[in-house]
């Protein structure tokens, strides 16, 4: 299956699987300054349903959204219409991997770990690739990743009630439920949830699964991805709050530059 298909059957239950994620909320302000801060084309791959590029097309910042998934663009367009910034955002039904843009950008982001979602070495090289080919000179690419953690991993192996919740579109009283597959040789994660229906006393009456294709890389990889691409790295932070990379960092935040005057 690929991204595309995986993230369409995704997007119903996306906002309740990032409101309940651990660490959501904390890249938005981080994202939201870097954009605004930056004169000329920004860009958010993975713009998915425009949870970041929503708040930055609110402080008048445009921002051109990048993302495989109809259906997470379509939600993203709905959103910007009500909250009446649809004018300020370009959305672009595209693969990272080979995405054009109108113009040269100044800045590109990939928020929230969804470069692992380029699952091989030669996705990502790919990918990095075409940014970089995107980028104007001395434009910057950010993008934040996990730092895996093989015991925090080991405890998400087991199935976990993610959230109990009402349908918003059915109001039926629903359980959400996750479990990982990981496998340490390929550095990938296949993540599987399902949500149950229930009715008034409790018997199911509707199961959906939905599956997402992840991956990981240790910082090292990482900077040698962005350098056998040709980006300059800038800075290395170990969380949101712009902290230098260290041992116990939670989240490897790359800034890299297109250098100016190479090819
Ligand atoms: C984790 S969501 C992030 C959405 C948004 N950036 C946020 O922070 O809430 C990942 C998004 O990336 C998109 N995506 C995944 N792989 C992609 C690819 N190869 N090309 C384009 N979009 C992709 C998915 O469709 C999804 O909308």
């Amino acid at each position: 299956m690929s991204p595309t298909a995986e993230y369409d059957a995704f997007a119903d239950i996306y906002e309740i699987w990032t409101s309940t994620a651990p660490d959501s909320g904390r890249n938005l302000p981080f994202y939201v300054e870097a954009c605004r801060q930056t004169p000329g084309l920004v860009v958010e791959l993975g713009v998915g349903t425009g949870r970041i590029a929503i708040e930055v097309a609110r402080t008048g910042k445009p921002l051109t959204g990048v993302d495989s998934s109809a259906e997470m663009l379509h939600r993203c367009r709905t959103a910007a219409r009500a909250a009446g910034v649809l004018n300020r955002l370009k959305l672009i039904h595209a693969d990272f991997r080979d995405f054009s843009l109108p113009e040269p950008a100044e800045l590109i982001t990939i928020p929230f770990h969804t470069i692992g979602h380029l699952v091989t070495m030669q996705d990502k090289q790919v990918g990095l690739r075409r940014i970089y080919d995107q980028l104007a000179p001395g434009g910057r690419l950010i993008f934040d990743h996990f730092v895996y953690d093989p015991q925090a991993a080991e405890r998400y192996s087991g199935v976990m009630l993610r959230a109990e919740y009402a349908n918003p579109d059915t109001g039926q009283d629903t359980l959400l439920w996750m479990t990982t597959r990981r496998n340490h040789k390929t550095q990938t994660i296949r993540i599987i949830t399902w949500t149950d229906e229930i009715d008034g006393v409790g018997v199911l009456v509707r199961r959906q699964y939905r599956r997402l294709s992840f991956s990981w890389l240790e910082p090292e990889q990482t900077r040698m991805l962005l350098e056998g691409t040709g980006f300059e790295i800038e800075a290395l932070y170990g969380d949101f709050d712009r902290s230098p990379f260290g041992e116990d960092s939670p989240e490897q935040i790359w800034v890299a530059r297109r250098p100016i005057g190479k090819g």
